[in-house]
């Protein structure tokens, strides 16, 4: 098992260019599976849990080729309409599938995902909305089977403005009978991409990004092609580390549009951020200054970009109050934060965050992908070594990782664990 040792200190310097979009990607891969013909991806990232979704698309019988970050699939002889149970334990987002089988072949079968260590994470609001729109379906020994004849439109109301569910259920509703309104849905870029997607296959799709969506059903989606938007987190994940580290970094390929919770709060903290269309120039200060924070649906602060948050605000001059409103339990990175030094209190959904004058390197273990994000920039701010395991959560979510680091002068490097000389207890 690799190892990620940092040595902290160094400020970030340099450019980097974003690639596509994950949480983009893995729905759009999954949207495929309606379509009849081939669909051209761009800027598909080279990612593990991609690797799963396109493992899962070659089981159900599609074709699959990738050329750099381009990625061709051919859906149009699918034969299977089940997910296997060794592929949906490596990926929550396989539920994807269940939308686009359903819609297409009228029967799809997925193992029922369990918990997580940032929450319980059900899949209530998508089952109750496909049996609104027709389905029905039996929960039986761990799997979840949903039959219908054509699905028929109808008015769903979420709870809460769910990403998954409310993508789960355009991909549904698109080739449903009639009308649907989807109401309290997400507002997030990613849930846009997949509708742009969707309609250059010819989709009726009105109002992503906004509270209601409205589709009207069509008989059959063919293949396009099309370009995923950049990943929003990882620009979000290096505009912090360079704040960190009192770096000066410009990130080409972003879209600012989709950060504007984030830069206010890092300009609050005292970064210097200037823009020119899809251009950031980032460049952290002498000294970082606390800033509140709490998760919201977007627009709001992103919770994928809390754990990361909370490292800076770690080394900020005063206090700072997180709040989680999104995901029940996601401070599993707290305890190894404090290793490293900094002072944090939990209670519930909140924490308090007293700022150090210095986090110190140490051996920690990442527990999920942005909590392990948090600690790499922990370790980029700290003085000393850290040295982090669990490196399997971060290559879900970040190419190349200590790469991309290393471009923008990070002292930053992958080690196999015997030659970082120890084993986490
Ligand atoms: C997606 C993102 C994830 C991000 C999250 C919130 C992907 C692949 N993952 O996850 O990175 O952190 O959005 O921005 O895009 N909930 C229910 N019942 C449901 C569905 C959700 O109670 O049926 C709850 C969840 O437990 C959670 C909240 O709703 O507390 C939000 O979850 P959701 O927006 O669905 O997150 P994901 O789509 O799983």
């Amino acid at each position: 098992m690799d190892v990620l040792e940092i040595r902290g200190g160094r400020p970030l310097e340099g450019t980097t260019r974003v690639y596509g979009a994950k949480n983009a990607a893995l729905p759009i891969l999954a949207a495929t599976v309606m379509t009849e013909g081939t669909c051209e991806l761009f800027e598909v990232p080279n990612l593990e849990d991609i690797h799963v979704m396109l493992d899962i698309l070659r089981h159900l019988g599609a074709g699959v080729k990738r050329l750099g970050q381009t990625l061709y699939i051919d859906a149009s002889h699918i034969t299977k309409t089940d997910v296997p149970l060794h592929l949906m334990r490596k990926m929550r987002s396989s539920i994807f599938l269940m939308g686009p089988l359903l819609a297409r072949f009228g029967e799809v079968t997925v193992s029922k995902p369990g918990g997580c260590v940032i929450g319980q994470r059900p899949i209530d609001y998508h089952l109750r909305g496909m049996r609104l729109l027709g389905a029905v379906i039996q929960e039986q020994h761990g799997t979840v089977n949903c039959v219908s004849n054509r699905l028929k439109g109808t008015s769903i109301t979420l709870d809460f403005p769910s990403v998954g569910a409310t993508e789960n259920l355009i991909m549904a509703a698109v080739l449903a009978d009639g009308e649907t309104v989807l109401e309290n849905v997400a507002r997030e870029p990613e849930v846009v991409d997949l509708a742009n997607f969707l309609k250059t296959c010819g989709a009726q799709i009105e109002g992503a990004g906004e509270d209601t969506i409205r589709i009207r059903g069509v008989h059959h989606l063919k293949g396009s092609t099309y370009r995923v938007i950049p990943d929003r987190i990882v620009t979000g994940t290096w505009m912090i580390a360079a704040a960190a580290t009192q770096g000066s970094i410009h990130i080409e390929g972003c879209e600012p549009l989709h950060l504007g919770a984030l830069i206010s709060k890092l300009r609050d903290a005292g970064t210097k951020i200037d823009i020119d269309g899809d251009q950031m120039w980032v460049r952290g200060p002498k000294q970082l200054k606390a800033a509140e924070i709490r998760t919201a649906p977007y627009p709001g602060f992103p919770t994928d970009l809390q754990a990361p948050m909370m490292a800076l605000m770690a080394a900020a001059h005063g206090s700072t109050f997180i709040r989680e409103d999104v995901f029940e339990a996601r401070f599993k990175h707290v305890g190894e934060l404090i290793r490293m030094g900094a002072d944090i209190r939990v209670d519930g959904r909140t924490s308090l965050i007293r700022g150090v004058e210095q986090l110190s390197g140490a051996e920690v273990e990442a527990t999920d992908l942005r909590g392990g994000a948090a600690l790499v920039v922990a370790g980029l701010l700290a003085e000393g070594t850290t040295k982090i395991h669990g490196l399997h959560h971060l290559d879900r979510g970040y190419q190349q990782l200590d790469t991309y680091l290393r471009d923008l002068q990070a002292d930053i490097r992958r080690v196999e664990s015997e030659e970082a000389g120890m084993s986490m207890p």
